[in-house]
Formats: C-alpha cells, sequence, structure tokens
C-alpha cells in the first residue's frame, strides 16, 4: 500500500464523534510552537488548539483582545507541520468573525496558510448566524459558551458564568441553538459542573470543558498553567481548574503525558478543580470569618479565571 492509500491515523471529527459516544475522555490543550507541538503530539493529546491565550500566555498582554487573525496563522503555521495525529483547532481572534465575510476570511487564513482544520470562536446564540455560514462552507467549528475572555471589556471581570438558573438555562439553550447552526465541537468555560453535564448530556456534539467539571466529554487547558510557568501562575493568581502537571513529572513530555493521562482516567478534574452552584451563603459566618476566608464556601466571585489579571 502506498502511502498516500494508507488510512490515516490522523484525529477528525468523526473520531471525537466517536470517542464522545464511547465515553472516551478527550484531551485537548492549547500550543503555540514546534517544539511543544512535538511534544503534545507525541504524549497522546487528541485536540491541540492555538488559541487567542496566546496574546497572554506569548505576547504578555492582560487580555486576549489585541491577538489578530495573522498571529494565530503564524503560530498554527508553526505547529500543524509536527502534528502527525492530534487534530489542530485554531482561534478566530476578537472581531475576526464580527461579519459574515470576515469570518470566512479568518477561516480560509487559518485554515489554508495555518493549517488548522477547524475554527473556534467565542460567543451564543448571536454566533448562530455565523457558525451555519461557515459550516455549509465546509468550516468545522467548534463553539465556545460560557466565560468568553473576548468580552473581559463588556464584563469587567472573569467570573464564573450560568450560576443562576435563567443565566444556566440561557447557555443551554444556546448550546442547542450552536449545535443545529452546524458546530461540531464545543468548548465550556468556567461553568458549574452540573450546567457542564446537562449541556453535555443534551449535546450530540463532543464537549470540551475548562472549568466545567467532570461529566464533559473531554478536557482543555492552557500549556503554560499544566507546566506552572504562565504569568497568572507565576504572579499568584493560580485559576481553580489549573493543576500544575510539572510536580511529579521527571520532564515536560513526563507532565503532558501525565495530563493526558489524567483527563482519559478522569483523575483530572478533581472536585477541588471545578465549580460548585451558587448557594445562599449565611451574613455571618461562624468565627467571624469573612467569606472570602472560608476556603470551603464555593467561590461565587471572579473566577481568577484562567485568564485572571496578566492573563
Ligand atoms: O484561547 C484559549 O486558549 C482558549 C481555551 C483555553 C479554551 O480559548
Amino acid at each position: 500500500m502506498s502511502a498516500a492509500a494508507k488510512p490515516s491515523s490522523a484525529v477528525q471529527v468523526a473520531e471525537l464523534r466517536r470517542m464522545r459516544e464511547a465515553g472516551e475522555k478527550i484531551a485537548a490543550l492549547t500550543c503555540y510552537d514546534a517544539s511543544f507541538a512535538l511534544l503534545e503530539d507525541r504524549a497522546g493529546v487528541d485536540v491541540v488548539l492555538v488559541g487567542d491565550s496566546l496574546g497572554m500566555v506569548i505576547q504578555g498582554r492582560n487580555t486576549t483582545t489585541a491577538v489578530t487573525v495573522a498571529d494565530i496563522a503564524y503560530h498554527s503555521r508553526l505547529v500543524a507541520p509536527f502534528l502527525q495525529r492530534a487534530f489542530l483547532v485554531a482561534d478566530l481572534p476578537f472581531l475576526s468573525f464580527a461579519t459574515r465575510e470576515r469570518a470566512l476570511d479568518a477561516s480560509q487564513r487559518v485554515m489554508q496558510e495555518g493549517g488548522a482544520k477547524m475554527v473556534k470562536l467565542e460567543g451564543g446564540r448571536e454566533q448562530a448566524d455565523i457558525v451555519e455560514y461557515l459550516a455549509v462552507r465546509g468550516v468545522p467549528v467548534c463553539a465556545h459558551l460560557g466565560l468568553q475572555p473576548q468580552l473581559i471589556h463588556k464584563m469587567g471581570a472573569f467570573k464564573v458564568q450560568g450560576r443562576e438558573d435563567a443565566a444556566a438555562e440561557a447557555m443551554l439553550r444556546d448550546a442547542k441553538i450552536l449545535e443545529e447552526a452546524g458546530a461540531d465541537l464545543m468548548v465550556l468555560e468556567c461553568i458549574p459542573s452540573s450546567l457542564g453535564k446537562r449541556i453535555t448530556e443534551q449535546a450530540h456534539i463532543p464537549v470540551i470543558g475548562i472549568g466545567a467539571g467532570p461529566d464533559v466529554s473531554g478536557q482543555i487547558l492552557v500549556l503554560q498553567d499544566i507546566l506552572n510557568i504562565s504569568p497568572t501562575v507565576t504572579l499568584g493568581h493560580k485559576p481553580r481548574f489549573v493543576k500544575n502537571f510539572m510536580e511529579g513529572a521527571p520532564d515536560i513530555e513526563g507532565a503532558i503525558r501525565a495530563y493526558v493521562q489524567a483527563v482519559k482516567s478522569a483523575a483530572y478534574p478533581a472536585p477541588e478543580h471545578c465549580f460548585g452552584d451558587a448557594v445562599a451563603v449565611p451574613k455571618a459566618l461562624p468565627g467571624g470569618k469573612s467569606r472570602k476566608a472560608a476556603g470551603s464556601l464555593p467561590k461565587t466571585s471572579p473566577a481568577h479565571a484562567h485568564r485572571s489579571p496578566r492573563r
């Protein structure tokens, strides 16, 4: 059999769906360059994301909003040639999908120049038209619900999303609408575990969580977070869902392998990496402790989410 005729073992959308159906957890991780792409692929990462988090972990900015399509295409180009098996997804950055035409141009660049196989875009039902426009033209789309870091200047802070009943119901509806519009994959960021579970149960496509609890089809984290070297972590703002996989690992490849293994075996996320539902907090806490100091209370405040202060 010639090389060209060999069946590809590379992960495709259909394989991600199969994994979801079979209950095999999908391990996803961000990546921005060749060296790490090779390591992630060898370590068995299923989905590699060139995320706009590169604005924070690579460019050192406070938010992701300055990241351009050219940035994403450039980093995708560095990553793509080193992935033999993993499925490459590229983010559409802030405002690059504000109109159908812009979304199509941006997708064309990150797929044709960058080598991505899918684009990811933040937003709920208001993006359904764009998702459908891309999907019917052959662009696989990953939707992104929950915390949307591109909205930081509207929100003012990174907070856990979907804790109130109305917000949770709205997110469930958004997820359904985006799937019906043609999304093939979905990321849920910083939401209560119970909502992550409900959205995953309702969906027919794989759902990847970051701070969305254990009952989703897979997990994604930022590479620099699992290696304990992101500015957020270094500056002391470790998000709740981040785990340092360098701890106990012999080297970087070992840490990435440990992450993949922990996702596959469902050892990650543990309860301490997850967000609970909002609960009524007593006005005065025993012992005069402030709410902030009460470590056992579910967090109702900013997630210190993965893009908190310097990220
Ligand atoms: O930009 C990013 O890295 C992301 C994920 C971590 C989901 O959107």
